[in-house]
């Protein structure tokens, strides 16, 4: 503690290996209307990776149909393209393997490189590796896909990621994982 009584964390404040029971004013409430977080694990049955061209698939890790956001993880399984499309939301990404970049900017993004993309930019995804990429994404909002004459093709959305998710598990008897809807 300081002279002016104010506490400054610099560092965990307990390093106890074990649950400890923190006070919350509104635990009655939490328990009625709180949401429960989410874990996906690496199988195939708890999200599957759905092609999405002949080059490309999408494992699907999140859809909040409330707030238009959707979590996946985009792996191009060698160099390739994935169309020009602009985005009406934003969108995180962490680069986990491979490299990619936009066609419209001058950087690469390695393992463990971030991306953050707003609403307006319109940008073509390439990756030049032989190996691909896997990028994980956190998108919030729709995406405008575009054909190489520029003409619109398709938004999509929380629903078009999710049907996307849900007509692959269809079709291959895998069953719906909750733990993906929040
Ligand atoms: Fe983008």
């Amino acid at each position: 503690m300081t002279m002016s009584g104010i506490t400054k964390m610099t560092a965990p404040p307990s390093s106890a290996y074990k649950i400890v029971d923190v006070p919350e004013a509104y635990a009655e409430v939490i328990k009625r209307h709180g949401i429960p977080g989410t874990f996906v694990g690496p199988s195939e049955r708890e999200s599957p990776w759905v092609p999405f061209g002949p080059n490309a698939a999408i494992r699907h890790l999140l859809f909040d149909a409330r707030h238009n956001i959707f979590s996946n993880i985009l792996w191009m399984k060698s160099a390739g393209v994935i169309g020009t499309h602009k985005h009406r939301g934003t969108v995180v990404m962490v680069c986990l393997e491979g490299s990619a970049r936009y066609l419209e900017y001058d950087w690469v993004a390695g393992p463990g490189d971030f991306i953050y993309e707003t609403p307006g930019l319109v940008h073509t995804l390439v990756s030049d590796n032989a190996n691909g990429v896997k990028l994980f994404g956190w998108l919030q909002g729709p995406l405008e896909f575009y054909d190489d004459k520029g003409n619109f093709v398709e938004t999509i959305d929380v629903w078009w990621f999710i049907n996307h998710y849900e007509s692959y598990c269809r079709e291959h008897g895998i069953p719906i994982n909750k733990q993906l809807y929040i």
